[in-house]
């Protein structure tokens, strides 16, 4: 499903600077409230100070990004970096109709590129860091963006274990289409998922003091007002698989349908769609 996004069930590769932007951006809402609860304690955890220099990394449609701007205040900036282009334009359009001023936004990659305003005093991702091809290449370069002593914050998926909102939905469609073996480590969700080597990564891009804090929580599939049919619309028109369940015959696409509906409807109460999930907040010092 991967659109969390790409490749971590050996789906194709997403391509976050075309296809994958262009679906994260068609459901940007459904997405952003997903993961606001987890955007609330990544916030929480960092504590931005007044006048600090935050870079966002893989900032999506900068709603993270809105809230470090308004936590660091006029005397400091917040900057998010994306590589999708459409996701880079709707977040400056959003920052300007909400009148934020401390705010930029900037399309490059991450991986490779330093933005003008480092060395920064803080580094934030949400999500954004799990799809890096060479992720040791790419978390030096992001240790490059921060002055020494800044601090890392970031979020990354647990195992998928760990995470029955993505495994039974895999699960689900694994009965109907034969789906490639997700590899480790690969490029997508769940990269970073092994604490061991998230803490290896940090360490040889010259991090130290790495923790980690645990969040479980619900995810509402779909969104908070979703029911078993919108869930069922939202992993086949907004996630990767979704592409996989269109290239196959009509009778495999239904059934992929009525039992996506089934599994949601056994994870559904009057609160809508909801599935367990967990999330690791990692934070780091340069
Ligand atoms: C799962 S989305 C999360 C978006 C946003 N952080 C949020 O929480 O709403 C992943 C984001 O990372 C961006 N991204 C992926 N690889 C990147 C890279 N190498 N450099 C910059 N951005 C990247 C994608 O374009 C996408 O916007």
């Amino acid at each position: 499903m991967n659109n969390f996004g790409g490749n971590s069930e050996g789906l194709a590769t997403h391509d976050w600077a075309g296809e994958a932007g262009t679906r994260w951006l068609g459901q940007l809402d459904r997405f952003e409230s997903m993961i606001e609860p987890i955007g609330d304690a990544l916030l929480a955890q960092a504590a931005y100070a007044s006048g600090e220099k935050v870079v966002d990394i893989g900032c999506g449609g900068g709603w993270t990004t809105r809230r470090i701007a308004a936590a660091v205040g006029n005397t400091g900036l917040a900057l998010g970096l994306d590589l999708s282009p459409d996701l880079v334009v709707t977040a400056s359009e959003r920052a300007r109709r909400a009148s934020v001023a401390n705010i930029r936004f900037v399309q490059d990659d991450a991986a490779t590129a330093i933005p003008e305003e480092a060395p920064f005093d803080r580094l934030f991702s949400r999500f954004g860091t799990m799809f890096f091809p060479e992720p040791y290449v790419a978390f030096a370069n992001l240790r490059r963006m921060l002055r020494a002593g800044g601090r890392l914050d970031i979020a990354v998926w647990a195992p998928i274990a760990d995470n029955p909102w993505q495994r039974n939905v895999m699960a689900t469609i694994r009965r109907h289409i034969d789906l490639p073996t997700p590899q480790p480590r690969e490029p997508g969700p769940f990269a970073l998922s092994e604490q061991d080597y998230v803490t290896d990564l940090l360490q040889s891009a010259g991090f130290s003091d790495i923790a980690f804090d645990t969040w479980i929580g619900d995810q509402r599939v779909g969104g908070p007002d979703s029911d078993p049919e919108s869930a069922t619309r939202f992993v086949l028109d907004g996630m990767q698989i979704g592409d996989l369940v269109r290239a196959s015959e009509e009778d495999t696409r239904a059934a992929v349908h009525r039992s996506l509906v089934e599994l949601f409807e056994r994870n559904s109460d009057a609160d809508g769609v909801h599935m367990a999930a967990k999330a690791w907040l990692v934070s780091a010092r340069a």
